[in-house]
């Protein structure tokens, strides 16, 4: 058996106090497994003194993650203390530069200097595996990577978001306010640090960014991405959803064009049934729409420690059998020189069918004329629920729920000004894309 991998891990929170009970405990298997043993030598977070769950008796303590990440004391950099700059950066960028392999499950940091991370480690000729920073648990930075390479992806959606999918079920499940969801979710392990980056939809859009660069072969941008979160979604909107056959969910989506690449976030009502629909609780799935496998679909828990220092974990032993003469492919799927600039397509208006829930001020002639301005916008209904809410002052209210027949966002956004300007809304209008 060849030496040991040592290994150093920076932040020993959620995801890095599993890693090092994972590690621990199968120490041997490993070995075995991988023709080496993987060792935890050091760590580094903020704290000394925080009980974490894990054995830190025989490791090496460091109070900064740069002077750990250029230790002499560690073969590889173990990256999990999150966001985009500071130390996260500061640090992978020491470990590369001295020549030492990175892993980390740090999305935000990826999507902002992913490629020229990669650069850094092409050119020192270390590996950079980010497995766990898409899907937690499920290993789809690997499957696009290496078992799709013959692949032409054309599109690349899904839920990538566990805190949100856990929310939106228990929300839909148990009537639970989005505000006590959000609080488990983060007594759970799986929201961020900053949990706005979950809810807004960032946290989506980092992954969504990862994956286009794999899928398609381009340069990383988040900058462009269409994101709305799940913020505004009510207990109210997923029990009309639920009534009228559908399930709201945060998803991520990236597609060729003709004109780029086109890249969004946003809720979206999906039937229930469909595949999509049935993934719940903090399970994330992504679909991948390729011309040689044809539909792809992968699900599993996309948040937790032990999810994703699963796929932490996995990428160390691609690294130890890597001295073994195991080839590994770039961080990002190609060679940096090679990646295509990423050219972004207009965010094309969605056109498909619409979920609208309007608070309405209970008047006479309130319903005809919103009728009358969304046939004036060439906007067909296929359903319309009316329901009494509970009184505003001394207006009482009424809750429309309006389903569209195929129709395009201008038309709709349109409709939804007129009828605003008509001074018939008590709150503002509620809007959810259908995905056919
Ligand atoms: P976490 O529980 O908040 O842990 C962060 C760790 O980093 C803590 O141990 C903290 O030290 C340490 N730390 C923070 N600032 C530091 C600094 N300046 N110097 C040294 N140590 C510092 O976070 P987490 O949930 O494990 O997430 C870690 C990374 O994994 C993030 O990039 C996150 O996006 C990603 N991720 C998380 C999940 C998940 O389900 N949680 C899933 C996929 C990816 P103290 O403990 O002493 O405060
Ligand atoms: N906060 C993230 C989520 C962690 O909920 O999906 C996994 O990336």
């Amino acid at each position: 058996m060849t030496e040991k991998l040592r290994i150093g891990v920076a932040g020993v929170g959620t995801v890095g106090a599993s890693l090092v009970r994972i590690l621990q405990q199968k120490h041997n298997e490993l070995a075995e497994r991988c023709g080496r043993a993987i060792e935890v030598v050091a760590v580094c977070a903020r704290d000394k003194n925080k009980d974490r769950g894990c054995d830190l008796s025989n490791v090496e303590w460091f109070d900064s993650p740069d002077a750990l990440a250029a230790s002499d004391l560690i073969d590889v950099y173990v990256e999990l203390i999150g966001g985009e700059d500071g130390v996260a950066l500061s640090s992978v960028s020491i470990a590369l530069d001295a020549g030492k392999h990175v892993v980390t499950a740090n999305k935000a940091l990826l999507a902002k200097h992913g490629v020229a991370l990669a650069t850094k480690a092409e050119a020192t000729g270390c590996i950079l595996n980010f497995e766990a920073a898409v899907a937690g648990g499920i290993p789809i930075i690997k499957t696009m990577r290496e078992a799709l390479t013959s692949n032409h992806v054309t599109r690349i959606y899904g839920i990538l978001n566990g805190t949100c999918n856990y929310m939106l079920t228990r929300m839909e499940n148990e009537g639970i306010s989005f505000e006590d969801c959000l609080a488990d979710a983060q007594r759970l392990g799986y929201a961020e640090a900053d949990p706005t980056f979950d809810i807004e939809g960032n946290d989506t859009a980092h992954k969504l960014a990862i994956l286009t660069s794999i899928a398609f072969g381009t340069l990383i941008s988040t900058d462009n991405i269409y994101m709305e979160g799940i913020t505004k979604i009510t207990n109210a909107d997923i029990e009309a959803a639920g009534e009228l056959g559908y399930r709201i969910k945060l998803l991520g989506v990236a597609q060729r064009t003709a004109s780029g690449i086109e890249q969004r976030v946003h809720p979206t009502m999906v039937k229930k049934g469909t595949p999509i629909a049935e993934i719940s609780g903090v399970t994330n799935a992504v679909a991948i729409e390729a011309d040689i496998v044809g539909q792809l679909v992968l699900s599993g828990p996309g948040a937790g420690g032990d999810a994703t220092a699963s796929a932490v974990s996995g990428d160390l032993c691609d690294i130890a059998k890597s001295g073994a003469g195991h080839q590994h492919a770039p961080a990002l799927g190609k060679p940096v020189a090679q990646l295509e600039p990423y050219v972004r397509a207009k965010m094309r208006a969605h056109e498909g069918c619409y979920f609208i829930r309007l608070s309405v001020h209970d008047h006479s002639g309130a319903f005809a004329s919103i009728a009358n301005r969304m046939a004036q916008e060439n906007i067909s209904l296929q359903s319309i629920v009316q329901r009494k809410s509970e009184k505003d002052g001394d207006d009482e209210s009424q809750q429309i729920i309006l389903i569209t027949h195929e129709t395009n966002e201008t038309s709709i956004k349109s409709a939804l000004a007129n009828i605003d300007g008509d001074g018939h809304l008590s709150a503002a209008a509620q809007m959810i894309r259908i995905e056919s």
